[in-house]
């Protein structure tokens, strides 16, 4: 094992089930690492209270700013649904659906395509799926996909109407065509690095060390990358400078594969996350795009603590488009205004406006969405998020 690059040394209480698998195997992947720390059913961050939210959760998201954004997103499910020809049901499968809190907003803006709607929450963390029953009704997945007449193909009679709403942890296996979306699940897919080296690519792998001290810590090792995984670097992020380093988006890749056949013909892929270019990734030192966090705080390095904060890493995206060339790449910014935020906010104001001496919770809420469409399309924050669709 080679290690040309700097090793910093993960500090805190090594997860025994990551221990466990270094002594098994050797060095390990780091994708292999953060599954543990992220989703480990026992240990994992996601597993034992990490979430977004407000006050109870550990970072903000686009939904937690407030319904502002799934009112957005209600608009453009209306847009889809008829542009698919209004189909009953209408399959919206929600990836990384976290705490539901989008589910409940794009419920609470009442889209057109409401009665059709059958909204699958997938979500991973068995802690998170929780928290789907007290904020939505939930059903049965058995009635969310009832059985349609092959001949009309429309709901056998004795249908229920929708919305119906089930929480998952797998995505299901439905006849599409369905959309499905994902806001900010693929920056939290365990990913693996790669760092440029002496005219070649490494893999940053993960190991245990005996510090002086006597106390096993983690560290990083450098093996050489498979030389087809070079190759696609090279070609990816050409000029890289030597100690460059670059995300492995093998997970994330995967999932598009799979969400591409969930959505299945006339169906669509919708992604919002921050995202970049592995280029522009290799271009900027690795503390800015692999990030850490808990209660509202960045936290430590990726190796410290783990399963006490999140980590995370901007999404890159010419990864995602080995797997399939996406229809759109927009900003999000730019695609809510398509979506209609600049006016579901001059409504806001009109409202406000004639409430403001009332100050009930129409006003309230109608200023609220103001300053939610200022932090929404803000260019150095959310604004610049991508929004990747595959149709
Ligand atoms: C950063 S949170 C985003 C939550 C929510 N979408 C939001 O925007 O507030 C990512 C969520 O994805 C979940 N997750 C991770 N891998 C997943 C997978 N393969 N399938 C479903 N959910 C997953 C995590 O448990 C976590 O709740």
């Amino acid at each position: 094992m080679s290690a040309p690059g700097a090793a910093p040394a993960g500090r805190s209480a090594i997860l025994p089930t990551v221990a466990a698998e270094i002594r098994r195997h050797g060095a390990i992947p780091l994708d292999r690492v953060l599954e543990h720390a992220l989703y480990d059913p026992a240990t994992g961050f996601y597993e034992t209270g990490g979430r977004a939210g407000g006050r109870a959760g550990d970072f903000l998201t686009s939904p937690e700013v407030g319904g502002l954004f799934g009112a957005v997103v209600a608009e453009a499910l209306d847009r889809w649904w008829r542009s698919m020809g209004a189909p009953d049901p209408f399959v919206v499968v929600e990836a990384g659906a976290g705490p539901g809190t989008l589910c409940r907003t794009v419920l609470a803006a009442a889209p057109d395509c409401a009665a059709a709607l059958r909204y699958v929450l997938v979500e991973r963390s068995a802690a998170q799926r929780r928290l789907h029953a007290g904020k939505l009704r939930l059903e049965d997945p058995a009635l969310a996909f009832a059985p349609v007449d092959p001949d009309t193909e429309s709901p056998v009679p004795g249908s229920p109407a929708g919305p119906i709403c089930v929480s998952l942890a797998e995505m299901p296996r439905v006849a599409g065509p369905v959309v499905v979306l994902a806001n900010e699940l693929l920056d939290n897919l365990p990913f693996g690095l790669a760092q440029r080296g002496d005219g070649r690519w490494y893999e940053v792998r993960v190991d245990l060390a005996t510090a002086a001290d006597g106390v096993d810590r983690l560290v990083e090792a450098l093996v050489p990358l498979a030389p087809e995984r070079a190759a696609v670097l090279d070609r990816l992020a050409p000029d890289s400078a030597a100690g460059a380093r670059v995300p492995l988006q093998d997970a994330a890749q995967a999932w598009l594969r799979d969400a591409l056949g969930v959505a299945g013909p006339g169906g669509r892929v919708v992604v919002l996350d921050y995202a970049a270019t592995s280029a522009e990734l290799a271009g900027r030192p690795q503390e800015q795009w692999l990030r850490t966090y808990r209660a509202h705080a960045r936290g430590g390095g990726p190796l410290d603590d783990l399963g006490l904060q999140d980590v995370t890493c901007e999404v890159a995206v010419d990864q995602l488009a080995l797997v399939r060339q996406p229809s759109t790449l927009t900003t999000q910014a730019d695609w809510l205004r398509a979506h209609g935020i600049d006016e579901l906010v001059t409504a806001a104001r009109a409202t406000w406006a004639e409430r403001a001496h009332l100050g009930d919770l129409a006003a309230v809420a109608a200023r609220s969405r103001v300053t939610e469409a200022e932090a929404l399309v803000d260019p150095d924050g959310l604004g610049a998020f991508l929004v990747v669709e595959w149709t």
